[in-house]
């Protein structure tokens, strides 16, 4: 009994029950989101423009805090966990620009590990890792503000990669890279072993890269399953506003 138990608290890395949110103008974003992540799966977050996406993921590391409950890799986010959990969550926003705000690229992805104290050659390794699994080594001592959105948002990622995260959560990394961008951006995701989830409304690359998809629409989940099977629901898709693929 008590083997399963823990078993079951290391298999989830993440669990949702019940989570609601408003935003201080009283627009109700979350209402009653649960939701499930085994560790190690890839999941898409599909939905209209609304739904309730982005509000979702700020919660994943603590960056909005709702009423119910989120556990990250087995441990209730609290004030006292909080510390802890940000390291687990790697959280990439839609907007590279959010993020990085160093005057180089080395200090945007050096800056995870330098604030958790790691020693300097620690911190320097991680950086060289990170950096290997964007596909930016060399771009260490250049401006982020003046690379390609692609580069961008790839240095975004790097900068959670450093931490070492057990979980990754991208608000829409796709939206608006040209093609080839987005292909690069495809092979780095697929290559990385963490648990995913991530926002997207690129039908083609949900069929690609996640087995399951999660469709939210106002402030809930409306769906949750296999890709191919909700790909195929077309009077689900068309209920909620979604592209036919
Ligand atoms: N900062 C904010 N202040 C007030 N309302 C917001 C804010 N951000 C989002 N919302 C509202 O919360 C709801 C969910 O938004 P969001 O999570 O951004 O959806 P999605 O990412 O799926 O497009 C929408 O009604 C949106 O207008
Ligand atoms: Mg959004």
């Amino acid at each position: 009994m008590r083997a399963t138990k823990v078993r079951a608290a290391v298999d989830t890395a993440i669990g949702i029950a019940n989570l609601r949110f408003a935003y201080p103008d009283g627009v109700q974003a979350l209402r009653g989101v649960d939701l499930t992540i085994a560790a190690g799966e890839k999941v898409a977050l599909l939905g209209p423009n609304g739904a309730g996406k982005t509000t979702l993921l700020l919660h994943l590391n603590g960056t909005l805090r709702g009423k119910g409950d989120i556990r990250i890799v087995g441990q209730t986010l609290r004030d006292g966990s909080l510390k802890h959990i940000r390291a687990q969550v790697g959280l990439v926003f839609e907007n590279p620009d959010d993020q990085l705000f160093s005057p180089t690229v080395f200090d945007d992805v050096a800056f995870g590990p330098l604030y958790m104290g790691l020693p300097k050659e620690e911190v320097l390794a991680r950086v060289r890792l990170a950096l290997a699994q964007v596909g930016m080594v060399g771009f260490e001592e250049r401006l982020p503000h003046h690379l390609s959105l692609g580069q961008k948002k790839r240095i975004a990622i790097a900068t959670v990669l450093s931490m070492s995260p057990a979980i990754l959560a991208l608000d829409e990394p796709f939206s608006s890279l040209d093609p080839s961008a987005c292909r690069e951006l495809m092979r780095l995701l697929q290559a990385l072993p963490q648990t995913m989830i991530v926002s997207t409304h690129h039908i083609p690359i949900i069929r690609h890269l996640f087995p399951r998809t999660v469709v939210m629409d106002g402030g809930r989940v409306v769906a949750d399953g296999d890709t191919e099977a909700i790909l195929a629901d077309t009077d689900l898709l068309e209920a909620h506003g979604l592209d036919v693929p």
